[in-house]
């Protein structure tokens, strides 16, 4: 079994989620749709909606301090961050740095990395290949989205889907390589990059009035083209590996998946032919948080008892770019 971080553990999760929740029925009464609709074609009853206070960095903060006490170690023990996020405080400084000053940390490494919502999966692979140095005792991922700031409130085909939140986990090296992160497989095929895009904002195309009259900078996606793509993946991500390692569907104790559609949640299901119960699901609650989903999804599976010591844990995403991804880890 090849080991990508030897002895590299998951040692403390952390969540946030702003307080304020948005039903179906609180949207269909501004827009053209139903709470039918959308529970039957995606599995969401309500989402989060972050306040003007909330922003991408003070919920990854939140969400990091969680982990933090979760793992039992202090601000001051981290010495690398990574943000996974496709909705940051601003263009630069990185959200990282943002929440890097909230958290009191000075000189110490931290970025962000953009893979839409394989975000966090690419951000595990690059922490665990980072901690092989000795420069690393505690890095934090973090998971943070304010998608509604970039929703555009009157597609009903886009902005039912997505919600706001943060997810956190601390990665900690230990002697004990019996238990950990085991790989990490990511891929992307981007010559589709307008199935799923923020089209303006970017250099190629600056804030104008007319950028803005044409809607450009909101979220734009080609969810039939997306949904199509998103089964493959999400299959092939866990195929590859428990291929990779001759474990069987029944071997992994839990997956936990991105939250995006629970249709995609149950096709996934059914083409490993894993039962459902095997899969954690949390998007009724959520929506799709992009980079935090896996983070929150899997910070609300160890409150609910659902990791034991031993378990092999799956996780696995797709996002745009296309980008998707898994990480298999064997709980401690
Ligand atoms: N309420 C009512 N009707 C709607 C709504 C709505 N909120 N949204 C779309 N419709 C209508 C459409 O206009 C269409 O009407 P028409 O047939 O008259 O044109 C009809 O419903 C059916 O549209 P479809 O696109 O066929 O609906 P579908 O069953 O495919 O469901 C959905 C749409 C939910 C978006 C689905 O395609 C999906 O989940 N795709 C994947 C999206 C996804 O996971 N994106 C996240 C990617 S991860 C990341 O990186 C951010």
């Amino acid at each position: 079994m090849t080991r990508l971080a030897p002895g590299v553990i998951i040692s403390g999760t952390g969540s946030y989620a702003p307080s304020r929740i948005v039903t179906n029925d609180e949207i269909s009464a501004q827009l053209d749709t139903t709470d039918e609709w959308i529970r039957s074609r995606t599995g969401i009853k309500e989402r989060r909606i972050a306040g003007d206070d909330e922003s991408t960095s003070f919920m990854g903060a939140e969400a990091a301090k969680s982990a933090m006490d979760s793992a039992g170690v202090s601000a001051s023990d981290i010495d690398l961050i990574i943000v996974a996020t496709l909705s940051p405080d601003m263009l630069f400084p990185s959200t990282a740095s943002l929440i890097q000053t909230q958290l009191g940390l000075r000189k110490i490494t931290s970025f962000d990395l953009s893979a839409a919502c394989s975000g966090f999966i690419y951000a595990l692979e690059v922490v665990s290949n980072m901690m092989r140095s000795d420069a690393y005792q505690h890095a934090l991922i973090i998971g943070s989205e304010k998608i509604s700031s970039i929703l555009d409130w009157e597609d009903r085909s886009t902005c039912v889907l997505f919600g706001d939140g943060a997810g956190a986990v601390v990665l900690s090296k230990t002697d004990d390589t019996s238990a950990g992160i085991i790989d990490s497989y990511t891929g992307n095929d981007g010559a589709k990059p307008e199935l799923l895009c923020l089209p303006g904002g970017g250099s190629a195309c600056p804030p104008t009035i007319d950028s803005l009259a044409q809607r450009k900078h909101f979220l734009k996606m080609n969810g039939r083209e997306i949904f199509r793509i998103a089964v493959r993946w999400m299959e092939q991500s866990a195929v590859i590996m428990l291929e990779r390692h001759g474990l069987k569907p029944e071997d992994i104790s839990l997956i936990i998946p991105h939250q995006a559609n629970l249709r995609i949640i149950h096709a996934l299901a059914r083409s490993i032919k894993i039962p459902k119960e095997k899969l954690f699901v949390n998007v009724e609650r959520y929506g799709n948080t992009s980079a935090a989903s896996i983070p929150i999804a899997l910070h609300e599976a160890r409150q609910k008892g659902c990791i034991q010591s031993g378990d092999y844990v799956l996780l696995v995403a797709f996002g745009a770019g296309l980008t998707w991804g898994s990480t298999l880890i064997k709980w401690h």
